[in-house]
């Protein structure tokens, strides 16, 4: 009994722990919506190099799209142009980098934390024609449960307060049926007692009294 107590205490402060997932630009998760050039570290222009994930970038002139389930979304693109950034269709600040900026080494960041936990879409959509992206990876962020037990990845996601609540209605239904049960089966043994000897009525009774529970 305690310890199933205890059990379900801890489960209360069970957390969901965050964790970073870096999508290359390889991964077929990642949709392009125009002409897209893959390169590698020979074939990559000088600064789409610098810092290559898995030895890849990719090259577009078209949009990129991509849907995690998550928190957040980091990228730090190579851009050339100007390019719409939105979020589940809300635009948050566009991305505008020109030729000299480029050469300099400015990169078009994107950064978006503190969505709610669930399913989201990144577009990042070019709004000239002359734009192009140097896509290397992307970065976004998933709440995950906590793995130690079964059933704290289920509860992961309760509120502490609500797990712990339903605990103490389990227990306090627990201890009922146990204290019905035992008087129930001292009722029984009164009766059988009762049964086989009618002179020693008063001694069961008196039996049953220590017993009793509190
Ligand atoms: C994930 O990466 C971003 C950007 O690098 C960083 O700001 C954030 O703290 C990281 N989050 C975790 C949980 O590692
Ligand atoms: C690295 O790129 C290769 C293809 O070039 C791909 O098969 C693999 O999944 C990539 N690895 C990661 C971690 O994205
Ligand atoms: C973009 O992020 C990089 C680090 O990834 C940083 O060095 C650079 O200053 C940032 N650029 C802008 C324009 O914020
Ligand atoms: C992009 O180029 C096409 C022709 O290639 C032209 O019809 C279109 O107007 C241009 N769009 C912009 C936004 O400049």
């Amino acid at each position: 009994m305690q310890r199933s107590f205890i059990v379900l205490l801890c489960l209360g402060f069970v957390r969901a722990t965050l964790q970073n997932y870096t999508v290359d630009d390889t991964s077929p998760d990642i949709q392009y919506g125009g002409e897209k050039f893959q390169c590698d570290a020979n074939s990559c222009p000088p600064g789409v190099i610098d810092g290559q994930f898995n030895n890849s970038a990719t090259l577009t002139t078209g949009s990129i799209t991509f849907s995690f389930t998550g928190t957040a979304i980091y990228a730090s693109l190579d851009l050339v142009g100007t390019c719409s950034i939105t979020v589940d269709g809300d635009e948050i600040p566009s991305l505008t980098v020109t030729v000299a900026q480029a050469i300099a080494g400015v990169r078009g960041n994107i950064s978006r934390s503190d969505l709610a936990n669930g399913l989201h879409t990144l577009v990042i959509d070019p709004t000239t024609n002359s734009t192009v992206i140097g896509f290397d990876h992307l970065v976004y962020t998933a709440s995950l449960p906590n793995k130690k037990s079964h059933v704290g990845a289920i509860v992961g996601g309760v509120v502490g307060g609500v797990v712990l609540t339903i605990g103490a209605l389990f227990l306090a239904l627990f201890a009922r049926r146990r204290k019905l049960i035992i008087r129930r089966n001292q009722r029984k043994n009164a009766v059988l007692r009762g049964i086989s000897s009618t002179r020693h009525d008063y001694k069961a009774g008196e039996e049953d009294a220590t017993e009793l529970p509190t």
